[in-house]
């Protein structure tokens, strides 16, 4: 008896030791290899049962794996041949990792089970593999937003089943490929419904075989590419065709008469081309919705009687098309017209809306053509008309609304759902549902919607309803989402900020967000019609339950270096060698009070407050060495002559940094003290702000604000994944001027901080910019406000950055910061460093400037990942500041004040509020210099808020 269950328990035990993996051993070894040359994969992928262990991304059937899904997983590194060896994968989505690289390996082919290959906004490179045409299950295929070169494989004309094709956005060359008598070609994709080609560089003629009757087509995008040639008659042949964008090639002759037969398209664009002959007759294309033809070289007409037929016409775009004579008033009687846009033309007589009631219609703009009157109706206010460069505008004294162009831009951000948004802790964003979370953000690209009216919110509300509920269908752990900031871009296709927010906590899973990331990227959320193709660009998340976020030390090295500890106390010194002196005597005198500089402030907290510390904190060793898990090597975000700066996390949540002296940095006590003292006294909401200190066991500690995005030149390398668009780097470039402006004209004492550069400008979760490290700080010692005189000092600075005149006469001045800003500035545009292979940004810029050019003639020198495709409104400007700004003589370079303001009207003209998102300087200072007669060892809110109680939730995402 006792013997039996011995036995059995030995079974029993060898059972639970030996468990069998469930994994099929190949899949195992292939995902391994994935691993091993991936950063940042899941934590969750440990082990050797990928399956049996519930591998974050990964799916599996019976013991194969059959899914990988790691959408904004933040992976790093290439894709090798290994992932051939997933026999039985079916779906493969590695989309919005822009830190993939690298080429494709051509053993993608050996994956014949494979339904989706999705790898949306990754940066792969080199030819697209032609073994992927050699995938006979391949229905979603989607490239798009990634560095492809080279042609459009044949052999993609072998694949069968595919239902999507989306190639867009790469840099793709030559012809697009048909068949011949011996290889394949796009015409044979008969059950294929979407060829999405736009932004690449695919040349020659459109091939007049690519397209035949039996085809089931519904959208050809072939925009923005190098097309020649005309377009084929055989496009009129695809009847099942509803959105055609043609526009921005090269595409010559006249427009094929049959186009009309194309009775399904509800958005055509044949703009910004050569095309000549009659203007085309697009009597019968009755579902029409968006027409857009500007731009090319038509014969000469009267404005068509047809147009007025199109009943289903949202938007015209006829900008200069030879249009000529009265546009008659039955045309604005179309009930879903919004937009007219015939700017450039030869329209004359008198404008006049009609009587009948005005619909949808919110802009006419006429601008330069040959108009002489224009008929006041009632309900014509509503109406936005622009006749600006028209005779009736040229009438000396003319002041009618219609002579001015009006700014327009969607403010709209989601409403919040009847409740009053949370103010939210450093970095968490208030919900439409009011509650403080970490969304996932991203952009939404529709890129042919039917509509052009941006300030009609139904359109919004539309879409969020249709958002929640292909999320609610996928059982995924959705809130609420946010759209906010509605715009088109220069390609026309309508942009949306995207926030999707967790339900039931703070933040996703992984399993949370590749599902998100896939039920966009996969096109399995269908948008309403009438918004037409998207695609999602995703971020990367950075805030996963249940992880210390960014554990990778090499991808985070300079998240924060808020600040100091090393040199700046022998520079805090030099304010007089007579104040040197006088300090020395008294710190031998007072050698008591040097063995603990704090014991003053702790004898004050007793009567009642300590004034000269603005909220900062004083934080144990132990406590410290709690918050960063004992200073562990994960936690270690960044190291240099100083010390280390650690990674922490506070009780309540909030993500610290902490700067840690290392035993030969260490100042001396009275001078620890000294720098604190003035640190807490910088309170701006671009700049990184000091939470706290640790002067305890021997040890020097600085405790700042942990501020997630990684600095600026991080983010223009690439490193971080983030885009930096233009009006991000125009935000980012406003940021970063008010913190300056603010330590120069502000702060008490003025403080210039004579290390400007992009690796000391960090963004956080918005990509606000702050400064940081004043390690090289220079606090003025003419306390008058805003006045600040020159100091003698021994030259510091980075080469690249460093005023030449502060660099020969050895005098510093506020105007040393605003030339290193003005390099910042250039490096914004061009995403170099100030020194790249020899080359210095400043004179690059000034040699190739030519403000009688287009785009100042520096087209060449921009950062391509600017949105070179947007238009770069202000872009003259910020280039005419930042030249300012490194003028050779600090005299002539304009005060930081200055810049701000400069950069504001920029942000202004680009049509942005520039003071969407901050509280104003001078208000957050007083804020936090006033009421804080406050305790300096309790933990102070201020100190992570300096918003002004502006409504964080308000705040734009950009
Ligand atoms: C247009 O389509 C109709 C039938 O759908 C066909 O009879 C006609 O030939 C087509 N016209 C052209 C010019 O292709
Ligand atoms: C345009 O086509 C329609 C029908 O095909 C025809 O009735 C009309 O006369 C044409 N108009 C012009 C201006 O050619
Ligand atoms: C408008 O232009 C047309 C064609 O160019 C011309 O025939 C007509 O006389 C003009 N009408 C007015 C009122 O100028
Ligand atoms: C806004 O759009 C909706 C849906 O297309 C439409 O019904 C409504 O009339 C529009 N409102 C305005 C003010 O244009």
């Amino acid at each position: 008896m006792g013997s039996r269950i011995l036995v059995f328990l030995v079974v029993a035990l060898i059972q639970v030791c030996t468990t069998p993996a469930v994994t099929n051993n190949d899949d195992f070894n292939a995902l391994k290899a994935l691993k091993d040359i991936w950063e940042n994969v899941p934590p969750s992928w440990v082990g050797s049962d990928p399956c049996g262990s519930r591998w974050d991304g990964i799916l599996c059937t019976n013991s194969r794996v059959t899914s990988i899904t790691l959408a904004s997983m933040g992976l790093k590194g290439t894709l090798s041949g290994d992932i051939s060896n997933l026999s039985e994968l079916q779906i493969l989505d590695l989309s919005y990792n822009p830190e993939l690289s690298g080429p494709l390996p051509p053993a993608i082919g050996d994956l014949k089970k494979l339904t989706s290959l999705i790898l949306v906004s990754c940066r792969f490179s080199g030819p697209i593999p032609d073994t992927i045409g050699s995938l006979p299950q391949l229905t979603y295929l989607s490239l798009n937003s990634n560095g492809f070169t080279g042609s459009i494989p044949p052999s993609l004309g072998n694949l069968d089943k595919l239902y999507w094709l989306d190639l867009a956005d790469n840099r793709l060359t030559g012809n697009i490929p048909v068949s011949t008598g011996t290889t394949p070609g796009l015409d044979l994709l008969v059950h294929t419904k979407h060829f999405h080609f736009g932004f690449n560089q695919l040349s020659g003629h459109i091939p007049p075989k690519l397209f035949s009757s039996g085809m089931v087509l519904i959208h050809v995008l072939l925009e923005s590419n190098k097309l020649t040639g005309s377009i084929p008659s055989t496009l009129g042949l695809v009847k099942s065709l509803e959105v055609v964008r043609l526009d921005n090639n090269s595409l010559a002759g006249p427009v094929p008469s049959n186009i009309n037969n194309l009775t399904s398209v509800s958005e055509m664009y044949l703009s910004n081309n050569v095309l000549t002959g009659p203007l085309p007759n697009l009597t019968g294309m009755d579902l029409l919705t968006y027409l857009d033809m500007s731009n090319n070289s038509f014969e000469a007409t009267d404005f068509p009687p047809w147009f007025s037929t199109l009943q289903s016409l949202t938007t015209l775009v006829m900008e200069t098309t030879q249009l000529q004579g009265q546009i008659p008033s039955d045309f604005f009687s179309l009930s879903n017209l919004q937009t007219v846009d015939a700017r450039n033309n030869q329209l004359n007589g008198t404008l006049d809306i009609g009587t009948s009631t005005i619909n949808q219609l919110s802009l006419i703009d006429l601008r330069k053509n040959k108009i002489s009157g224009f008929t006041n109706r009632p309900g014509v206010e509503k109406v936005g008309v622009i006749l600006v460069d028209n005779p009736v505008c040229q009438e000396t004294g003319v002041t009618e609304r219609y002579c001015s162009v009006p700014q327009t831009e969607s403010s709209y951000s989601t409403p919040l759902n009847n409740c009053v948004a949370s103010l939210c802790f450093a970095n968490q964003i208030s919900s439409p549902n009011c509650k403080c979370a970490f969304p996932y953000t991203g952009l939404l690209k529709f890129r042919a919607p039917s509509f052009s009216n941006l300030e009609n919110n139904t359109y919004y509300t539309v879409l969020e309803k249709s958002l929640m509920n292909s999320f609610k269908l996928h059982q995924l752990p959705v809130d609420s989402v946010n759209l906010s900031h509605p715009r088109k871009d220069s390609s026309t296709y309508l942009v949306l900020n995207l926030q999707v927010f967790p339900f039931g906590q703070d933040r996703f899973n992984r399993t949370g967000i590749s599902s998100i990331g896939f039920v966009l990227s996969n096109q399995t959320f269908k948008p309403p019609s009438l918004f037409g193709p998207f695609f999602f660009i995703g971020d990367a998340y950075l805030n996963f339950a249940g992880e210390v976020t960014g554990s990778k030390k090499s991808s985070n090295t300079g998240v924060i270096i808020g600040a100091v500890a090393g040199g700046s106390v022998l520079l805090l010194l030099l304010l007089g060698a007579g104040l040197y002196a006088h300090r020395q005597k008294k710190r031998a005198e007072k050698a008591t009070e040097q063995n603990n500089p704090f014991a003053q402030w702790e004898s004050n907290m007793s009567i009642g407050g300590v004034p000269q510390l603005k909220g900062a904190r004083n934080f144990s060793f132990e406590e410290l060495r709690k918050y960063s898990n004992n200073f562990s090597e994960t936690n270690d975000i960044g190291s240099g002559g100083y010390g280390n700066v650690y990674r922490g996390v506070l009780p309540t949540g909030e993500l610290i940094a902490i700067k840690r002296a290392q035993q030969g940095s260490m100042q001396g006590g009275l001078e620890f003290k000294t720098e604190i003292e003035l640190l807490s006294r910088v309170h701006h909401k671009n700049v990184v702000s000091l939470l706290g200190f640790c002067f305890d066991r021997g040890e020097q500690m600085l405790v700042y604000e942990f501020v997630p995005n990684g600095s600026l030149m991080e983010s223009l390398s690439g490193k971080t994944g983030i885009r930096l668009d233009w009006v991000r780097r125009l935000k980012v470039a406003l940021g970063a001027a008010r913190g300056l402006a603010y330590l120069h004209e502000l702060a008490n004492p003025p403080i210039i901080h004579r290390d400007i550069k992009s690796s000391n400008i960090l963004l956080d979760e918005r990509l606000n910019a702050k400064v940081a490290d004043f390690g090289l700080s220079k606090p003025m010692g003419d306390s008058e406000k805003g006045h600040l005189t020159h100091v003698t000092t021994q030259v510091k600075g980075t080469m690249g950055y460093m005023d030449p005149e502060y660099y020969m006469t050895q005098q510093l001045t506020e105007k040393s910061d605003v030339y290193s800003f003005g390099v910042v500035m250039l490096e914004l545009l061009t995403g170099k460093r100030p020194i790249e292979k020899g080359k210095y940004v400043v004179r690059e810029v000034k040699t190739a400037l030519d403000r009688a050019k287009y785009l100042y003639n520096l087209g060449e020198l921009l950062d391509s990942s600017i949105g070179l495709d947007t238009t770069l409104k202000g872009l003259d400007k910020f280039v005419d500041v930042a030249l300012k700004c490194v003028e050779e003589n600090g005299s002539d370079r304009p005060t930081m004040g200055e810049v701000v303001k400069e950069i504001e009207n920029i942000l202004q003209l680009a049509g942005l509020n520039p003071n969407a998102d901050s509280a104003s300087t001078s208000a957050s200072y007083d804020d936090a210099s006033k009421g804080n007669a406050k305790h300096p060892y309790i933990f102070s809110k201020d100190a992570f808020d300096y918003s002004g109680g502006f409504p964080v939730a308000k705040v734009e995402p950009l």
